[in-house]
């Protein structure tokens, strides 16, 4: 049977580690070459092993994607490993506790986590944007998925500058969408709910069981469920839909 993303050459950002590392998988899986971009080189390492143990094709990249320099060596790579670019999945990102940030209202967050967090989950997908864009323009079209949340669809506390990226990964999202539609290249933001990854840890030892009692389905998802989404977002089955973010939450944001 031919897989989704057959022939497509994909990079995944933040593919160490669970969101992204499931997608490159689910993509390999469907038939794409992956290029697995981490500044954890020994986990995009390992996400690259677990495809090629599986058949699939992958490369895996060291790079901060809070640095353009590094984002433009990351597609240079994957255009001379795989030829193309046709796909990219915007993922990598960090959560408050990652910036020395816990519990922390709106007035006691510090300058600095405030910035490195807009830096680190807002501004690098615009970058990866920005370099991803000409080579997709030049080669026919693409698709782009850029990985927002559902604190970029609601508000939820202790996490003003997560939040405020989140929403601004969505307006990036949304802004692009328009501006490319001509030109073949698909924008869209998946938005996940609480997801069983390393970054949610501490989140669920602190509050658990309120998380899964605010979630309609009552229980976190896992990186595979975001990843379903993504490969369809990226296959040419989603072929109308741009702009657009899409909660996979459990039916968190319905109520
Ligand atoms: P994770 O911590 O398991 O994976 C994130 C990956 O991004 C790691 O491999 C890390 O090394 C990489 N990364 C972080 N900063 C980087 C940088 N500057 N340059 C290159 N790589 C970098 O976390 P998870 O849960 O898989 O998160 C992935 C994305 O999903 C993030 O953008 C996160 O905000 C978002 N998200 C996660 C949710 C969850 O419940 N786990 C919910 C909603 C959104």
């Amino acid at each position: 049977m031919a897989g989704m993303l057959d022939s497509k050459t994909v990079l995944v950002t933040g593919g160490g580690n669970g969101i992204g590392r499931a997608a490159s998988l689910a993509m390999a899986r469907e038939g794409a070459r992956v290029a697995v971009a981490d500044f954890e080189a020994e986990a995009a390492a390992a996400t690259v092993g677990l495809i090629n143990a599986g058949g699939g094709q992958a490369i895996s990249l060291n790079g901060d994607v809070t640095r353009a320099a590094d984002i433009a060596a990351m597609i240079e790579s994957t255009v001379a490993s795989f030829g193309r670019l046709d796909a990219a999945f915007n993922n990598a990102g960090i959560a408050p506790h990652q910036v020395k940030s816990i519990q922390q209202r709106t007035h006691e967050w510090a300058d600095e986590p405030f910035d490195r967090m807009i830096e680190v989950n807002l501004k690098s997908v615009w970058l990866c944007m920005k370099h991803e864009l000409p080579r997709m323009l030049s080669g026919g079209g693409g698709a782009i998925v850029n990985t927002a949340s559902i604190a970029g669809l609601i508000g939820l506390r202790s996490a003003t500058a997560y939040v405020a990226a989140k929403h601004g990964v969505i307006g990036l999202t949304k802004a692009a969408a328009l501006e490319y539609a001509v030109d073949g290249i698909r924008v869209n933001a998946v938005c996940p709910g609480f997801i069983e990854t390393r970054m949610t840890k501490l989140a669920v030892s602190l509050r658990g069981d309120q998380i899964k009692a605010r979630t309609p389905m009552g229980r976190l998802g896992t990186p595979e469920e975001i990843a379903e989404m993504v490969v369809w977002l990226c296959s040419d089955r989603a072929s109308y839909v741009t702009g657009v973010a899409y909660a996979v939450d459990g039916g968190m944001t319905a109520s």
